[in-house]
């Protein structure tokens, strides 16, 4: 690494980059994070012929936003990323978020099997338009569509809208045409397109200003899902926006129908379901052409991007998730699990397998690990006690640990980084919480912890958080706690991370 290091100094934009100390030790294992340098949105998330790619908002040229082009990576099982070169590069346009389909059947005369890239052009500011690009070449190669752009608002001034960003495109079966939803973000609607060959685009609805209208409304996608235990699917369309913190960007869903013209939304305008109750989870977007309803996220907050104490990259993508609908009490919720691929990947080395232990306090076992990248699945019957949890990167020397638990009272799963490490921020250190009922007076925590990140999904993947944390000295240890009572620790496993 030291002598990457060293060559990306030859190559550097200042001498200050140069006197960077690397921070390898916050560098992802199992997370896709570029090689070098900046990256926020996954863009054109897209499975073909054996590989899952990545495309991504990214500057190749420094490690803060700018210049933004699409970053591409390639992988065979969704958690060994081999990098490409960039795919799509800035010309006098920024190269904003989008998605890739798969054209099959050569609906757009690029070529049978071609990858179709649609991105937002964004002109410094001043206008964003919706642009396309193609390959023929399984991604390695793209080329600009000479008549771009093919989406433009103009306005009566003559000019052309400058909020109306991030196409994401499927195949709509039924009424036989690509979709396209876009986002209009500070009007808060999502206007939704049709097209017989990716190319010519008809307006064909809006829908916007319900759930949650506090933040901007960026990235949308739109995806049929099944609903667990039933034979029937359900539309969600996914926004970027706010968070349940509304200081803060996070992602909501809306679940309804779509008749191939329009989306309406089943539950009443006011209604505000939330992905994640983690400040870390944004942009995220399906796979298309995928074999599973998968989605991805970028790590991270723009209240504090500018303050990733990473280098020489910045920014890190979620774990991939797949996703469905449940039925629950309050109406149908979205489920997120991680990805089978990582579940199963085979550097996991199982290092603890218990079942049917108790704890009381603080005074369980600590553990210690090889590596601070680890899988930790703990089922708890909580019995009389009010919290129960698992204490992660907890560093002896300088007594920084975070807390991944649930609380009874509350009935809400959290993430608390108060005293996680570096606090990159004034609003960075917080405790996330997400709703989450019992049934049966058990909850199970999975969590994944990956140097810089953690990720906790409760009751099968009932409830997600996402957190990023800079722990000052990294560590491997971790230990079960519990307050005001004894529990019963009914299952527990863990695995660590082992490097190829
Ligand atoms: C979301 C976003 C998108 C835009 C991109 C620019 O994080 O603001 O709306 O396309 O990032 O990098």
């Amino acid at each position: 690494m030291k002598n990457f290091i060293l060559f990306l100094c030859l190559l550097a934009p200042s001498a200050a980059y140069c006197q960077q100390q690397a921070t390898e030790q916050w560098r992802p294992y199992f997370h896709f994070s570029p090689a070098q340098n900046w990256t926020n949105d996954p863009n054109g998330l897209v499975y073909h012929e054996g590989e899952w790619h990545i495309f991504y908002q990214h500057n190749p040229f420094e490690n803060k936003w700018g210049h933004m082009s699409w970053g591409h990576a390639v992988s065979k099982d969704l958690v060994n990323w081999e990098h490409l070169p960039v795919a799509i590069p800035e010309d006098s346009a920024w190269i904003f978020s989008g998605g890739v389909v798969v054209d099959k059947n050569n609906t757009s005369g690029f070529g049978a099997n071609s990858m179709i890239a649609i991105y937002t052009a964004d002109y410094h500011g001043k206008k964003e338009n919706q642009q396309l690009a193609y390959s023929t070449d399984k991604g390695r190669t793209w080329t600009k569509y000479k008549n771009n752009p093919i989406i433009a608002k103009p306005l009566p001034n003559g000019k052309e809208m400058k909020d109306f960003r991030d196409p994401n495109m499927f195949w709509h079966e039924p009424s036989k045409q690509w979709i396209m939803v876009v986002a209009l973000p500070t009007e808060f609607k999502v206007h939704i397109y049709g097209s017989k060959n990716l190319i010519n685009w008809t307006f064909l609805s809006e829908f916007g200003k319900q759930g949650d209208f506090t933040k901007i409304w960026e990235c949308p996608s739109l995806i049929e899902l099944p609903v667990e235990g039933s034979q029937t699917s359900k539309w969600v369309l996914f926004i970027s926006s706010s968070n349940p913190n509304p200081d803060f960007v996070g992602m909501q869903y809306f679940v309804g129908n779509f008749d191939g013209k329009t989306f309406t939304n089943d539950n009443p305008a006011d209604t505000k379901l939330f992905v994640d109750y983690g400040k870390d989870f944004y942009a995220a977007i399906p796979f298309s052409n995928a074999p599973k309803k998968t989605i991805l996220g970028w790590m991270a907050s723009w209240q504090y991007t500018d303050a990733l104490p990473t280098f020489p990259w910045k920014g890190q993508m979620s774990i991939p998730r797949e996703i469905s609908l449940k039925k629950t009490q309050a109406g149908l919720r979205l489920i997120q699990r991680p990805a089978e691929e990582v579940l199963k990947a085979k550097n996991w080395k199982g290092i603890v397998q218990m079942e049917e232990m108790g704890i009381e306090e603080d005074n369980s076992m600590m553990w210690r690990n090889q590596t601070s990248s680890y899988m930790i699945d703990v089922e708890f019957e909580l019995g009389g006690a009010r919290e129960v949890g698992v204490k992660v990167m907890k560093n002896l020397t300088t007594n920084q640990e975070t807390l991944v638990g649930y609380q009874k009272d509350s009935e809400q799963l959290y993430i608390n980084r108060i005293n996680s490490g570096k606090i990159i921020s004034p609003n960075f250190a917080s405790m996330d919480a997400s709703p989450l009922k019992l049934e049966r007076g058990t909850v199970r925590l999975l969590i994944f912890v990956d140097q810089s990140s953690i990720e906790v999904f409760g009751n099968d993947g009932e409830a997600v958080v996402t957190s990023l944390i800079f722990p000052e000295n990294n560590s491997a240890n971790w230990q079960l706690f519990s307050r005001d009572g004894r529990v019963k620790v009914t299952k527990l496993k863990v695995w660590e991370w082992q490097k190829d």
